[in-house]
């Protein structure tokens, strides 16, 4: 499908699933060469790390532990509202491990520095920042980002786990809103 139509609004096809998934295993490639002689644990935040995280999973070469928890942002819309709020929060213990946070976007970087300041506050041996989409002019915060998939601009997009409104997080393709 070149185009969708979620709720009111219309999208076109952005990246395509092969885009994806070789930056996928590119990133999953780099995070082995620095943790291949630990157990990382990856922390996918939901709900739009769904399919990142289940693709990158499938390409990690090492062995490694998962958890999750979730925050929201933008409760609706397609501006973040700049509240973040924690609604499912961490459901493994962390303390004394390398941990991988996974993201599917960093946009304006309030949910990062949101997790940073919670996760930092755990004596883990690492953090490290992972995230699949990359928006660097709306990001506004100065905290690393240590691996990006794909730097894309500022639109607001759908698919690949990412959601308007709840509909669009199983669409293969990321796909960006038609301006109306
Ligand atoms: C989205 C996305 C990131 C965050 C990025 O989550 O999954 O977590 O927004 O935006 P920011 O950098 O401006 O904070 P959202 O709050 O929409 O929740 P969701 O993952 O459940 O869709």
């Amino acid at each position: 499908m070149a185009t969708v139509e979620l709720h009111d609004k219309r999208f076109e096809k952005f990246i395509f699933h092969d885009e994806i998934q070789q930056s996928v295993q590119r990133l999953a490639n780099t995070v082995f060469e620095i943790y291949k002689n630990e157990t990382p644990i990856f922390v996918g935040i939901l709900s739009g790390v769904v399919m990142f995280i289940s693709d990158f999973l499938k390409k990690y070469p090492g062995n490694c532990e998962v958890a999750f928890l979730q925050v929201a942002s933008y409760h609706g819309g397609t501006q973040s509202s700049g509240v973040v709020k924690l609604e499912i929060p961490l459901t493994t213990d962390i303390v004394n491990r390398h941990v991988v946070i996974l993201e599917d976007i960093v946009d304006t970087g309030n949910t990062l520095e949101y997790l940073y300041k919670m996760l930092k506050q755990k004596p883990v041996k690492s953090l490290r920042v992972v995230s699949l989409f990359f928006k660097p002019g709306v990001y506004k915060k100065s905290l690393p980002i240590d691996l990006i998939g794909l730097s894309i601009p500022n639109e607001f997009v759908v698919g690949y786990g990412l959601d308007y409104n709840g509909l669009g997080r199983n669409l293969t393709d990321l796909y960006k809103l038609i301006p109306s």
